[in-house]
């Protein structure tokens, strides 16, 4: 370790994602300095203005150290968009997510947690026809673990785009290799992310949530 962190600098990577950027807006919303990194050519929304930008190569080491010098905590939302390129999930969620677990190590960002999915580690699935991305996120999800860093492992299921009746939604959270199907909306994992930040109950947890209309009162 190089250097003791010692602000409250929450770095969100793959800030320019569905649930990256909601995450880092949650967390200016909570008042809270954002550091975000994305790739160079990376696209982020005009509510992401004011936060600091660290554009770098995921497959550097020493770009994600020194992108990372300084925070508190980091946010992991990046994964591999589909693509005709199969190694995109080896390459994004399992090596880049390895490297900003060494990265974090490195510079002393103790507390991390990391955006997987539901189904992670399953070899028998559909969705692995995509450069087997579920075996992908485990092995990603293995290095965090075994990284001795405060993590927690949050496994959202498919992701929605809503924004609609968000309060009329009820979290479903369970336990590593519970839940097999299940929705929920980008905007309730940003949040719940942030919240596993502040909750120590949550660190070295794996954590699978879904959500549900709320039954009627
Ligand atoms: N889609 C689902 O239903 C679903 C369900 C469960 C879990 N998940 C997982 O949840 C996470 C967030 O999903 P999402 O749909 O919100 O993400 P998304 O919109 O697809 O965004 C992916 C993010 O990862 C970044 N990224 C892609 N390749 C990269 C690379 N080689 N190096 C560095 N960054 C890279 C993208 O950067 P650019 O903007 O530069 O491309 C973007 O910021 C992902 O890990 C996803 O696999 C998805």
């Amino acid at each position: 370790m190089d250097n003791v962190a010692t602000n409250n600098i929450v770095a969100v990577s793959g800030a320019s994602g569905r649930t990256g950027f909601r995450i880092a807006e949650e967390a200016l919303a909570h008042g809270q300095a954002v550091r975000l990194l994305v790739r160079p050519a990376s696209k982020l929304p005009p509510s992401l203005a004011r936060c600091d930008i660290r554009r770098l190569d995921f497959g550097r080491l020493s770009q994600l150290v020194e992108a990372l010098r300084g925070c508190h905590s980091l946010v992991m939302a990046t994964g591999a968009r589909p693509s005709a390129n199969l190694f995109g999930p080896f390459q994004v969620d399992t090596q880049a997510v390895q490297r900003q677990v060494q990265a974090c190590q490195q510079v002393g960002v103790g507390r991390v947690v990391l955006v997987s999915s539901l189904c992670s580690g399953q070899f028998w699935h559909n969705l692995n026809l995509f450069g087997l991305i579920l075996v992908c996120k485990r092995w990603g999800e293995e290095a965090l673990e075994h990284s001795g860093l405060d993590w927690t492992i949050v496994r959202p299921g498919g992701l929605k785009e809503t924004e609609a009746n968000l309060e009329q939604q009820e979290l479903v959270v369970s336990g590593a290799d519970t839940q097999q199907q299940g929705t929920i909306p980008r905007r309730l994992v940003a949040r719940y992310c942030l919240e596993c930040l502040d909750t120590p109950d949550t660190i070295h947890q794996v954590l699978e949530i879904t959500s549900q209309p709320r039954p009627a009162p």
